[in-house]
């Protein structure tokens, strides 16, 4: 079944949970699509993933339409989404759409996500008005890392809890046809689930959520050291990688691969003659 905005919104109905995963190449989409992931979120984290940078800011739409257009060649029903990056929608109304639009035209996302709650319902109206939908995110929002001060869950105190709610209301109220709630206490993503008609999608933000979403990177524990919280490691990747990468390096060094069953053959009198050629 082809997933569509239509289809997202009437799983909330349902009581059915919404799966997302990140994705940045064709190869990972293909395999996503094959495991019946509802959506892919072409996220800004690639900066962190696939960049090696410190974190989302220096992302540009070029690298963002570079992989959205990658992912989209893998996928058949999978509904995707590309995030809009950092000073992309932040400066105008007119950024916004203009940008957007490079997303879905050149990228061939099916929806754009923005981050920001009332702070950004101007571009979301903009957005929507062209027709293009719009995944909100609120909670922890990476591209405001220096405004927060760093990656901090978010909504704890009263106040932030208030404006959250405020915020999840909002961003529904200009049009966003479903939001992602990142580093949200439980109980408070919850009760903004129950609250809005529109699905929402959770990163470290509990079980209440209409859906969940995860750095793919993160849940097939390709990286080492630090685990944030929220996340599960569905498989160790990294280190089967890794024993691969050892294996190969050792038996390339020790001349057990290439053996004969990866070899090419050429005709034994084809071979003389040359033979005959070069002396
Ligand atoms: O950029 C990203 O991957 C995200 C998810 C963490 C939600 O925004």
């Amino acid at each position: 079944m082809k997933n569509t905005v239509t289809t997202l919104k009437q799983m909330k109905k349902d009581g059915q949970k919404i799966s997302m995963l990140t994705c940045y190449d064709y190869t990972t989409a293909k395999i996503m699509e094959e495991s019946g992931i509802n959506a892919i979120l072409v996220g800004d984290s690639l900066g962190m993933t696939m960049m090696g940078y410190e974190d989302t800011l220096p992302v540009t739409m070029e690298d963002m339409i570079h992989h959205t257009a990658c992912v989209s060649r893998g996928l058949k029903n999978t509904f995707l989404v590309a995030d809009m990056p950092f000073m992309s929608y932040q400066t105008s109304t007119y950024d916004a759409v203009k940008n957007a639009g490079r997303l879905i035209k050149e990228g061939h996302a099916q929806a754009v996500k923005l981050e920001g709650g009332a702070s950004v319902c101007e571009q979301i109206r903009a957005i929507v008005k062209a027709d293009i939908p719009v995944v909100a995110h609120i909670g922890l929002t990476p591209q405001s890392v220096n405004a927060f001060g760093g990656f901090k869950v978010q909504g704890k105190e009263y106040d932030q809890a208030i404006q959250l709610i405020r915020d999840a209301k909002a961003v529904e109220e200009a049009g966003a046809f479903m939001v992602t709630l990142e580093c949200v206490p439980e109980k408070l993503a919850t009760l903004i689930s129950k609250e809005l008609s529109i699905p929402t999608i959770g990163i470290g933000a509990g079980a209440g959520c209409d859906g969940q979403v995860l750095v793919y990177q993160d849940m097939l524990g390709m990286f080492s050291g630090f685990k944030p919280k929220f996340v599960k490691h569905f498989a160790n990747i990294g280190e089967i990688m890794k024993d691969a990468f050892m294996t190969y390096d050792k038996e390339v060094k020790e001349q057990s691969f290439p053996s004969e069953e990866h070899n090419f053959k050429i005709d034994e009198n084809i071979l003389l003659n040359i033979e005959v050629m070069a002396e």
